[in-house]
This record gives C-alpha cells, structure tokens and sequence, in this order.
C-alpha cells in the first residue's frame, strides 16, 4: 500500500503534555477530596475533557449536578492552561521534528488528530505549527475517541481514503479509533498496552520516512 498522509495524535506523540493534565486533574480533585493515581491517569490519555471527568467522578463516587460539572471543567482547564504557559520547543518528544521533515519533504500530507481543545495553542508554543496541513482537534469532532470521527475528519479534509492514512497514536482509545476508521496505526510507546497496533514503536528516534513503506 502507498500511503499518501500521515495523522498524528498530539498528547503523549508529539509532545508529553500528560504531566500537566495529571497535575491539573490532582488539583481539581481537591475540590472533593479525591487523590487520582497515575494507573488511574494511564485511563484517562486519550479521553476528552468531560469524559475524563465524568470517570473521575464515578472512581470518587462523587454525584456531581452539570451545572457543577461545567465549573470544574471550565477550573480544570485553567489549571492546565497555566501549567503549560511555558511550554516551548524543547518540549517535543525525541526524533519528532526530524520525522516531521523527512515525511514533508517526501510528499506526504501531515494532519493532526488530538481530542484536545488547547492543540492550536500546544503547537503554536512548541514551534510545530508550520508541519501541519491539517488540524483536527477537539473542538471540531462531537464523538471522542476510540470513535474514529477525528481521523475520519483528517483523512477526508487532507482529500484521501482512511487506507492512504497512517495513524501514530500513544493511547489505547486511539489505537481504537484509527482501526475502525480503516486506518493503519502505529502505537507510540509500550507494546503491551498498544497490542491492538500494527506495529508499535518506543518513540521516533532513528524512524525515517522510508520506514513508512514497511509499515
Ligand atoms: C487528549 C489527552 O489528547 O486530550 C487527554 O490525552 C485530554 O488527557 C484530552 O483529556 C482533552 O484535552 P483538553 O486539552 O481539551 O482538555
Ligand atoms: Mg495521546
């Protein structure tokens, strides 16, 4: 198979921001004395804003009103969106900006498919901005993943068929998402916990645009 596009989810491939949501989930659940562990946060990569709250909220067995939900979301996210104030270019995980310009320089189309609302921001500090084709991200998908909407949208916005796309992606949910999107997926990071991946790798370094052809 010729591939034509790569779609990359950001959290935990591009760059590791799960430090900060860890941090700022910690925080918001001080508001109803709930400790998240990491296990607990390993669940949440992935997962849209609400929906990792709503999982937090039946592990603290804590019944929120929506009204109640939608000032902790909204808390939450302000707690992140200082924590990664300073994010720069040092901040992009290991092999990612040579990868990113082998694979433009060979033709190849580059989407981005985040459930996250702050990846315009991520990737404007981070400098990975000017790679980009395409991004779709969590403000222009309704369904989270593991359905396939957001790398549908990539796929159909970049003008290709899910078969002419590969997907790299570092959670389960994700992993999901691009094989019932009739996707190729590489797992970024653990093979044990990526099992459901064509093929998994620990991170970009030495991966090369040829290697594309192998996958
Ligand atoms: C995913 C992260 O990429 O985006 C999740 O893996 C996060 O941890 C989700 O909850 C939504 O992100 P945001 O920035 O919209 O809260
Ligand atoms: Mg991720």
């Amino acid at each position: 198979m010729s591939y034509k596009a790569c779609l990359f989810d950001l959290d935990g491939v591009l760059v590791d921001t799960a430090i900060y949501h860890f941090k700022a989930w910690k925080m918001l659940g001080e508001n109803f004395n709930y400790q998240l562990t990491e296990e607990q946060n390993e669940q949440l990569k992935g997962v849209s804003r609400v929906e990792s709250l709503n999982r937090i909220l039946a592990w603290a067995s804590y019944s929120a009103t929506e009204e109640q939900k939608e000032i902790w979301l909204k808390e939450k996210n302000d707690n992140y969106l200082s924590l990664i104030s300073s994010m720069n270019p040092a901040e992009i995980l290991p092999g990612v900006v040579d990868f990113l310009d082998q694979i433009k320089e060979n033709g190849y189309k580059i989407a981005l498919g985040s459930a996250s609302k702050n990846a315009e921001i991520i990737l404007e500090k981070t400098g990975l901005m000017p790679w980009f084709d395409l991004i779709i991200d969590g403000n222009k998908v309704s369904k989270s993943k593991p359905d396939p909407e957001v790398f549908l949208k990539g796929a159909e916005g970049l003008g290709f068929l899910p078969s002419e796309c590969i997907v790299f992606e570092d959670a389960q949910a994700g992993v999901e998402a691009a094989i019932s999107g009739g996707m190729k997926v590489i797992g970024i990071g653990d093979a044990s916990v990526l099992s459901d991946a064509d093929k998994v790798i620990p991170n970009f370094v030495g991966i090369k645009s040829t290697d594309l052809l192998l996958f």
